[in-house]
């Protein structure tokens, strides 16, 4: 898949850095509460803005920075500010985007923990929040944003200064006409900087937690950021998208990435590379592919979306969208098919023939990228897909091959009626059972249609959304060495510019591997692999059986790395409906709950932190048995909701507090849960 709205911050940047001193400290409040009472001194003057003015606050340059910047705004075009109190500092308010200026605060004493709240443009060298000290001028600490407005608290150790006379920096170089400002409110110091005003403990964000590439230090690192998946596959640093490349070859399991590094947003895209021998336990790889013109990070040609197949060789031979910046390289052809191959999956030659399908077929002005191939049981040959569109309609394109380098264009393959977007991403078609599976990317969802092909047509008979949930994209799909039909989906912040990882160096993971089933109705199911259980501490689970749950509340838990199982039997369930709370505390939740009469699943993210908020609602439905079970998946930052029916409903989740870490469940009436587990999930990288 490609972006449309290019970030207008590529530029070089300093190597990230990495806080080793507080590896295994974070997370654990009760360390933090008791080093925070060394060194408590009262922060800077007028420190979350509720004068309506900078009193306090000195402009030291430029037009960027004014009284005019305390603003009481409420809500941006993509939800609330999260302001505390009635006012905060924003850059863009009172000169745009291209004013540039430097804020400074009061002088005061460094406490042992400073905190803050940001929000705005994500550029480390020219737009941050920094702490600098007064006696040299020293830059001890800085933070950008995350192209979000919303404001997100960053903790700071500053134990290192406690005493020593410090200022606060909001510094905006950044004259561009996009993110170029940046948000600041609510500067708090020792333990106040942890805890808000009702004693709840913060999410500890800005602390960057990340391992050198390579290194061995991923568990306890990961470990130490409180967004950071646990057993889901993230970057070490930077971004990833699409998943791409799925195989199982020699036995291991393949899992590229779209991939940029130096930044935790979109930019020349790279392959990042994983493997597994179980598909659960992920280990980071060197880079498979490297954008063609890497030594100029204005130049976003990049190797975008491909797959994987074994070919006659027993060589790994990937095909992949070369894609060209044709601001940089005008006259050349922007998105074509190219092809690289590895005999050691571990370095990748670029075939020197590329590209192998230099020529976009008629009708396919949105776009032409993602070759998906295939071997085709109707007529013994490698089939490739390739996703397009025209006008407002998405297509699929097919292509035949028989040596995997020469193709032959067959047609189009599929083409939407325009309701499931223009251009059609990231297609995917394969048999399974007796019939035919197409899926693809569109208007930032996953969409299915089952139905059947001879080798040249495929007619729709079922569709529908991959995932439930807003967080799922670019899906792929393999077949492993055992005929299972097996599937990995990007987990991203896609539909919404709530990105918090950010603060942290990273964006993006990639969901559990999925088995992919045709559902008791027709349309493309998907569940949990079984080799998932590896990951579960049985010793510490909790199981209840023929557990009736009504009007009372029950707690089953503290944890968010967990696999929670219910099976519920809606024939002796009297209930209309229940609700089970996730990542929950006294200030927020994520609410799952099901209404019997409709069937209805809600995921609802209202008052669940600092993520996207909304509702999501697939049909769910019991067997024929009457019994239907859930079984969820919970890893820090990341849900994943699997109904017995097939129905997956997906979702990034972002809790304010380290406190929201509570499972509950209440009803409204009887619900008789036939099962209820409660199983810590460990580590995939430990
Ligand atoms: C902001 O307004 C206050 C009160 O009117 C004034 O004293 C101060 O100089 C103003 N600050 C700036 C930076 O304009
Ligand atoms: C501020 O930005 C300008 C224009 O990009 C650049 O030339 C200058 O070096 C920057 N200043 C600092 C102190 O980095
Ligand atoms: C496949 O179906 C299409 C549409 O019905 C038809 O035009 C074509 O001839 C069929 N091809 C084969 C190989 O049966």
């Amino acid at each position: 898949m490609r972006f449309t709205a290019l970030p207008s911050l590529l530029h070089l940047l300093p190597a990230l850095s990495i806080f080793l001193d507080l590896q295994g400290v974070w997370g654990k409040p009760i360390s933090h509460l008791s080093k925070c009472k060394l060194a408590q001194y009262p922060g800077p003057s007028n420190p979350s803005f509720e004068t309506g003015d900078l009193t306090g606050w000195h402009v030291l340059s430029g037009t960027a920075f004014g009284n005019g910047s305390v603003t009481a705004q409420t809500s941006y075009w993509g939800g609330s500010f999260n302001q505390k109190g009635k006012y905060f500092v924003d850059s863009f308010v009172a000169s745009g985007d291209p004013a540039i200026g430097q804020l400074r605060s009061d002088s005061f004493l460094a406490s042992s923990y400073l905190s803050f709240l940001i929000g705005g443009g994500y550029d480390p060298v020219n737009l941050y929040v920094g702490l600098v000290r007064d006696s040299d001028g020293t830059l001890l600490k800085s933070q950008t944003g995350m192209n979000d407005e919303a404001l997100v608290r960053v903790i700071w150790d500053t134990s290192a200064w406690a005493g020593q006379d410090v200022h606060l920096l909001v510094y905006d170089n950044n004259s561009g006409s996009s993110w170029a400002h940046i948000n600041i409110d609510d500067v708090r110091t020792g333990c106040k900087a942890l805890q808000d005003d009702n004693g709840l403990t913060f999410t500890v964000f800005g602390e960057a937690n990340q391992p050198a590439a390579g290194s061995s230090s991923s568990c306890t690192l990961y470990a130490a950021d409180p967004v950071r998946p646990q057993y889901h596959y993230s970057p070490y640093q930077g971004w990833i998208n699409d998943p791409a490349g799925l195989i199982q070859w020699n036995g291991q399991h393949h899992l590229f990435s779209q991939f940029y590094p130096d930044a935790p947003l979109w930019g020349p895209m790279h392959w990042a590379h994983a493997t597994s021998s179980d598909a659960v336990h992920w280990a980071e790889r060197p880079v498979a592919l490297y954008p063609p013109y890497p030594d100029n990070p204005q130049d976003t040609s990049g190797r975008w979306t491909g797959s994987a197949v074994k070919d006659a060789q027993n060589q790994l031979h990937i095909l992949f969208t070369d894609f060209t910046d044709l601001a940089l390289h005008p006259g050349s052809t922007e998105q074509v098919v190219s092809a690289a191959t590895s005999s050691d999956g571990t370095s990748f030659l670029l075939y020197s023939q590329n590209p192998v399908i230099g020529t976009v077929p008629a009708g396919s002005s949105n776009g032409f990228r993602d070759p998906k191939v295939f071997q085709d049981p109707t007529d013994n040959s490698w089939k490739m897909v390739v996703g397009s569109g025209e006008g407002s309609q998405g297509k699929v394109h097919l292509y035949r091959s028989t040596d995997l380098v020469s193709w032959t264009y067959v047609g189009v393959l599929f083409e939407g009626d325009g309701s499931t977007g223009s251009m059609f991403e990231c297609p995917n078609f394969f048999p399974l059972g007796d019939k035919w599976v197409l899926f693809y990317g569109g208007r930032s969802l996953g969409w299915f249609e089952v139905g059947s092909y001879n080798g040249t047509s495929f007619i729709s008979e079922t569709s529908g959304l991959l995932d439930a949930g807003p967080d799922s994209y670019a899906m792929q799909w393999y077949k492993d060495a055992s005929g299972r039909n097996l599937a990995i989906t990007w987990l991203g912040n896609w539909p919404t510019s709530k990105w918090p990882s950010r603060l942290n160096g990273w964006a993006g993971q990639q969901s559990i591997t999925r088995e992919l089933f045709i559902r008791p109705d027709g349309g493309l199911g998907s569940r949990p692999i079984p080799e998932l259980v590896s990951l579960e501490q049985p010793a510490s689970a909790k199981v209840w059986t023929q557990k009736k749950i009504g009007n009372t509340a029950v707690v089953l838990g503290q944890t968010t790395t967990a696999r929670l199982r219910l099976t519920i039997d809606t024939a002796s369930s009297t209930a209309t409906s229940f609700s089970i709370h996730l990542f929950a505390s006294s200030a927020e939740s994520v609410l799952v709950s099901y209404n019997f009469a409709a069937r209805l699943l809600t995921l609802d993210t209202s008052n669940a932190g600092y993520g996207q908020t909304g509702q999501w609602q697939p049909i769910v439905a019991p067997g024929s048995d009457g019994k239907l079970s859930l079984d969820i998946f919970l890893d820090h930052s990341t849900l994943e909701i699997f109904s017995s029916d097939g129905v997956v409903t997906s979702m990034r989740v972002y809790p304010r507090y380290q406190e929201s870490q509570d499972i509950k469940i209440e009803a409204s009436g009887q619900v008789v849960f036939d099962s209820i587990s409660l199983t810590p999930l460990e580590s995939s990288w430990c």
